[in-house]
């Protein structure tokens, strides 16, 4: 008996991938989604990039909808990355474009409780973003509103960039005060996550990876996600 709980406990805390289409053939986005969930990621990372709060502008939410409408299942889960200024604008059309979380960042132009407010009205997932440099405390007042937290382990902007080994302590740092105060909370990581930073990052609390260029380039995805979520170093 005992087991069994201890094994769907293991089962729900297992490690989940996120595919970010960001690392994707930007040519090919609805099959390229359909093919990372197929071989097993659990989750869609749709980057959204607007060329103010980073440098780039990547797709939005008309892209995201045509890939949820045409190469997604209903049951597939969008995780949407606002890496924008004003996220409160683009909420709406988000939610509208079939995302299950929205993500935005705490050094954006918006009211941050305001803005988990606005996405949980629409039925959907709250995630607070910190960049690189951002004190692991900045989320701590937002925690028990929040179903996660994404710590970017590169600056935000690009993908295909060197991890950033500073940023592991604070994975550690809001592990801790979420088993605290919101135990449920997810930690997700962004930024050049492979074989050899995923045990690193895992080790220090992360629930979700998200990985692009090491997914999307590898011979063989099926392999790179199982090898990805069950690397314990
Ligand atoms: C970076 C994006 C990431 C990026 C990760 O600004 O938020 O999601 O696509 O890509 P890799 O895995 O290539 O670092
Ligand atoms: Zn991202």
């Amino acid at each position: 008996m005992f087991n069994i709980i201890k094994e769907k406990r293991e089962k729900i805390l297992e490690t989940k991938i996120s595919a970010s289409l960001l690392g994707a053939d930007l040519s090919n986005l609805g099959q390229e989604a359909a093919r990372a969930v197929k071989l097993g990621a659990d989750w869609i990372h749709f980057d959204v990039m607007d060329g103010c709060f980073v440098e780039n502008i990547s797709f939005g939410a008309p892209v995201q909808k045509s890939i949820r409408e045409n190469a997604l299942m209903e049951n597939h889960f969008i995780d949407t990355h606002l890496m924008v200024e004003r996220p409160d604008s683009q909420i709406g059309f988000f939610a509208e474009s079939g995302s299950d979380m929205i993500t935005f960042h705490i050094e954006s132009k918006s009211d941050t409780d305001h803005t988990i407010n606005m996405i949980h009205r629409r039925g959907i997932m709250a995630g607070l973003a910190i960049k690189p440099s951002t004190p692991a405390e900045s989320v701590f007042p937002f925690l028990e509103k929040l179903e996660s937290v994404l710590v970017m382990t590169v600056e935000p902007g690009y993908g295909g960039q060197g991890f950033l080994n500073y940023t592991l302590p604070k994975i550690k740092e809001i592990r801790k005060k979420a088993d605290e105060i919101k135990p449920s909370l997810m930690i997700e990581v962004d930024g050049g996550i492979n074989n050899d930073t995923a045990p690193l990052v895992i080790a220090a609390g992360a629930d979700i990876l998200v990985s692009g260029t090491y997914l999307f380039n590898a011979r063989n995805m099926m392999d790179a996600i199982y090898r990805l979520r069950n690397n314990n170093g």
